[in-house]
């Protein structure tokens, strides 16, 4: 089959990270007998630098005429201080916006070799951690009204935190029918105990879960379930949540598996096309140094094999050769544990790539 991906790296170890994950893409076209069509644009600060806005709406163009979005991250403090429609992380936000990216599936598990890195004791994470947050992603502070103005005590700046009902049930549906083929547990987290947007939230999850008789469902407290996420991160299955309390969790239950740099992300919509990306960002602490981890992006093109373009198969195959790379030894440093090989991004794309088998 011949598939037409968008490819969009974006700034600091995105570029890097992309960069090895088509050449796992690549390899998969070699085994299996497809093609994959890459059209490369600029989203971001790299974009702002060249076309003086974050994203082209070309670009979107491009994006509506592919199977699936691989996009790395965007951001980095060159462009920290630009006005808000001009900060390279609008760009991304159009794009899911656009594309009404409404799910975002956040799976964080441990892998078995990677058991000693979790920040975590052995005794919390011994019951292994396999969590699949689902975080909204298009409604909520993100996206409701939000401005400057003038107030009692002088200058003031808002952002509404607004969740329609349909918003709602959207996403709890989604998540319910991740759950039937889970472990058939939700858990929706809220602040309900103080915002009317919480109460809303959950009163609606109650709503659908009725159709969803076999899935428990259990509400808690966002403050709880950070809590939680750090001292019990295996009594998860499901996490529902919020665009801004996922953005936050999403973080914390990924690092119990040993780095932010493992971790990957989809972000779909109703007609099952999405983008696929890692959960972290353009790491300017480290960009350029050539150290990034690309496993997340790896990660990522198996949720976009998988998800995107129905090839389980092949999605397997990347699978097996991440945890192959981590049980062969090789580490990027921030997968670093003493005895282990330390290699660069580009060798630690090199060495997965060649464990991509059929
Ligand atoms: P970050 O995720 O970029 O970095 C957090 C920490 O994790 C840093 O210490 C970094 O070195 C480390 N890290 C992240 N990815 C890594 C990897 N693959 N390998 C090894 N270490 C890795 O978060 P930040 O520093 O808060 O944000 C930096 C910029 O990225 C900001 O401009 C932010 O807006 C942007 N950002 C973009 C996205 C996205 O495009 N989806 C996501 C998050 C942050
Ligand atoms: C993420 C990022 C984005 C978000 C930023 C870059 C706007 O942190 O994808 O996790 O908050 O959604
Ligand atoms: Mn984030």
């Amino acid at each position: 089959m011949n598939y037409r991906i968008a490819v969009i790296p974006g700034d600091g170890i995105g570029v890097d990270v992309i960069n090895e994950a088509v050449k796992a893409l690549d390899k998969i076209g070699e085994l299996y007998g497809h093609t994959f069509q890459y059209e490369y644009r600029l989203v971001g600060g790299c974009c702002v630098d060249a076309y003086g806005v974050p994203i082209q709406d070309e670009t979107i163009e491009v994006c509506r005429n592919s199977d699936a979005i691989l996009f790395g991250a965007a951001g980095g403090p060159k462009w920290d201080s630009l006005p808000f429609e001009l900060r390279p992380e609008r760009g991304l936000g159009r794009l899911r916006k656009e594309f009404n990216l409404f799910a975002n599936l956040r799976p964080s598990k441990i892998y078995e070799d990677l058991k000693e890195k979790s920040p975590l004791k052995n005794r919390v994470i011994e019951k292994g951690v396999d969590i699949m947050l689902i975080r909204d992603l298009t409604g909520g502070i993100y996206f409701s009204e939000k401005g400057n103005r003038i107030g009692k005590h002088g200058e003031e700046a808002y952002d509404v935190e607004c969740y329609s009902k349909f918003e709602v049930e959207r996403v709890a549906r989604k998540a319910f029918e991740i759950a039937m083929g889970r472990k058939k547990l939700v858990t929706s987290v809220d602040k309900s105990n103080a915002l009317f947007s919480g109460k809303l939230w959950r009163d609606t999850v109650a709503e659908v879960a009725k159709d969803y008789p076999e899935v428990r469902l259990e509400n808690m407290l966002v403050d709880k379930a950070a809590m939680e996420i750090a001292c019990n991160p295996s009594r998860f299955d499901v996490i529902l949540t919020t665009s801004i309390f996922g953005d936050i969790l999403s973080d914390e239950a990924g690092v119990t598996t040993g780095s932010v740099g493992m971790l990957p992300s989809a972000a779909i919509n109703e007609k099952g096309f999405g983008l696929y990306e890692p959960i972290h960002g353009t790491a300017p602490d480290i960009a350029g140094m050539g150290i990034a981890n690309p496993l997340a992006s790896f990660a990522a093109v198996e949720m976009l094999l998988r998800i995107g373009l129905g090839l389980d198969e092949e999605a397997a195959a990347i699978d097996r050769a991440i945890n192959k790379v981590l049980h062969d030894g090789y580490r990027t440093g921030d997968i670093f544990m003493e005895g282990n090989t330390k290699v660069t991004t580009a060798e630690m794309g090199a060495r997965t790539v060649e464990r991509i088998t059929r």
